[in-house]
């Protein structure tokens, strides 16, 4: 340990950051850099944000603030009354990224190759016909939102009347050179736009060349188990977990191995045991349906078996946008150095999920076998959406429209947790909730969790079992008991009328 307050190792010198933009952020991706290189070693000792802000001229907060978030995503961390210290983690590496052009165009013509093979023996059609029989999603939950329904933003907030002058605008008197066959990857513009926000907002260096705009995240999993993996191939899945995703990958023949989740997220060294793993599918930013969120030393070890084994990594964050404490943290995509992972984002939780809306960030040399899968799929999206979303973006309404679902989420949050019953036989505690729209309690025994499911609905109050989350080879034990609740759905006097109604269906 290192006990000078500038360590040789860290040279604020040779930060030079830019003054016309973002301070905090340019430090912050500057100090992390040097962790992640290694120039920067564990244990380092920061200087005191005082300090390093007369060395680089700053002001204090924004050294402040650029410490906070590095704290925030577990780079470092500060001892009581001794300082700030780089944290313990196993090293990276620090080989430059090979590029992508070698492991990439090697991995599509192996994956063609084995699709060939596939479909002369296993993969006939008749077989997808046979798996879509086990594949069945529980119907949608049907009419308006109610507390607590899962998986759905605050409708009741989006500017319906910007959107409408926006889509009448573009309908009004469109371009007919956007009326034929446009860019099977999307709209120019609005792939721009998404690549501007995502560099800003999540620090992950994309161009709008790697984005290729979905129908929602659904299609964007669905495009990756198309093509990335051959019948068989064994696909590791968070357990519990998203339910839709692990349908999609194993109706494109993925053999399903479920990887328990702990309070770091996904169990590397689970992982690590399967033979011939080809993918993970993994949500980092608010585990669905737990909340847990991603431990750095956990999404360096994912990031070191993608590269280790050739493995791909489909990170799907569906509602990172939604964090209570700080910016949302930095994606697995963008600590990704050797082009291994899948970034899936989609409009839904900030719009509405029936927009269809999403996208893909994709390592460059997997763009053109995407874009020519959308082509031969569906051509491309329909223009009118993307159009008027990029012009949503453009204007400012989308950022605007973020700030406001986020402090309507955390106003609706808070109500759910000053109001959740205690003392409720079998029923935890309601988990501080840092981030998402949805939050996991614990419950003893999978018998209370039907009771209490059970009742709450004949209060009129949607709650999901945990219980139906795991993989469906897993023989229900009690500890896969849990009530998931989503809370940014409806208004807060809802919520605190739903809360009082279970208070008396559980008493
Ligand atoms: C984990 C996860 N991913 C993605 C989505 C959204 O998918 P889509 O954009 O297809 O509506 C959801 C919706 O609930 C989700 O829970």
């Amino acid at each position: 340990m290192n006990e000078h307050p500038l360590d040789l190792s860290f040279d604020p010198a040779g930060i030079v950051l830019d003054r016309r933009l973002g301070l905090s952020r340019q430090l912050y991706q500057a100090l992390r850099e040097r962790v992640l290189d290694g120039r920067l070693g564990s244990g380092a000792r920061l200087p005191a944000s005082r300090d390093l802000a007369a060395i680089l001229k700053l002001s204090r907060n924004s050294v402040v603030r650029a410490y906070d978030q590095l704290y925030a995503e577990g780079y470092i961390e500060s001892r009581v009354g001794d300082g700030t210290y780089v944290s313990q983690l196993k090293k990276l590496s620090t080989k430059p990224s090979t590029g992508l052009s070698l492991g990439l165009s090697t991995d599509l013509s192996t994956y063609s190759s084995k699709n060939t093979e596939g479909s002369s023996s296993s993969d006939r059609s008749g077989d997808t016909l046979e798996r879509l029989k086990n594949h069945h999603l529980p119907p949608p939950k049907s009419g308006p939102p109610r507390a607590f329904r899962v998986g759905v933003p605050a409708f009741d907030l989006f500017p319906f009347q910007v959107w409408a002058r926006l889509q009448a605008g573009f309908w009004r008197n469109p371009d007919p050179a956007r009326l034929g066959y446009g860019d099977p990857a999307g709209e120019p513009l609005l792939r721009e736009l998404i690549a501007a926000y995502l560099r800003r907002s999540r620090g992950l260096s994309c161009s709008a060349e790697q984005i290729v705009i979905t129908s929602g995240a659904q299609q964007a999993i669905s495009l990756c188990a198309q093509l990335l993996l051959k019948p068989g191939d064994c696909v590791a899945v968070e357990n519990p977990g998203y339910r839709a995703a692990a349908h999609a990958l194993s109706l494109h023949g993925a053999r399903l191995e479920g990887i328990p989740v702990d309070g770091e997220g996904l169990d590397c060294e689970v992982l690590e045991t399967l033979a011939d793993c080809r993918l993970a599918y993994v949500t980092p930013a608010h585990q669905y349906p737990t909340g847990v969120t991603m431990s750095l030393a956990r999404r360096l070890s994912l990031l070191a078996w993608a590269e280790r084994s050739g493995g791909w990594i489909i990170e799907d964050d569906y509602d990172g946008e939604y964090r209570y404490n700080g910016a949302p943290l930095a994606p697995l995509a963008a600590l990704d150095q050797h082009a291994r992972v899948l970034y899936v984002g989609t409009f839904g939780k900030i719009a509405f999920p029936a927009l269809r809306l999403g996208y893909l960030v994709l390592p460059e040399g997997l763009v053109q076998a995407f874009s020519q899968a959308c082509a031969l799929a569906v051509r491309h999206s329909e223009v009118g959406a993307q159009s008027v979303m990029a012009q949503f973006m453009a204007q400012g309404h989308f950022q605007r429209h973020i700030r406001r679902m986020r402090r309507a989420a955390l106003s609706r949050r808070n109500v759910l947790q000053a109001g959740w019953p205690r003392d409720v036989p079998g029923l935890g505690p309601m988990p501080e909730v840092a981030a998402g729209l949805h939050v996991k309690v614990d419950v003893d025994t999978l018998a209370r969790e039907a009771e209490l499911v059970a009742r709450a609905e004949t209060a009129g109050v949607e709650i999901n079992p945990l219980s139906s989350y795991w993989l469906d080879d897993q023989t229900p034990v009690d500890n896969h008991a849990g009530l998931v609740l989503g809370f940014a759905a409806v208004s807060e006097a809802e919520i605190a009328n739903a809360l009082m109604r279970l208070r008396k269906a559980w008493r």
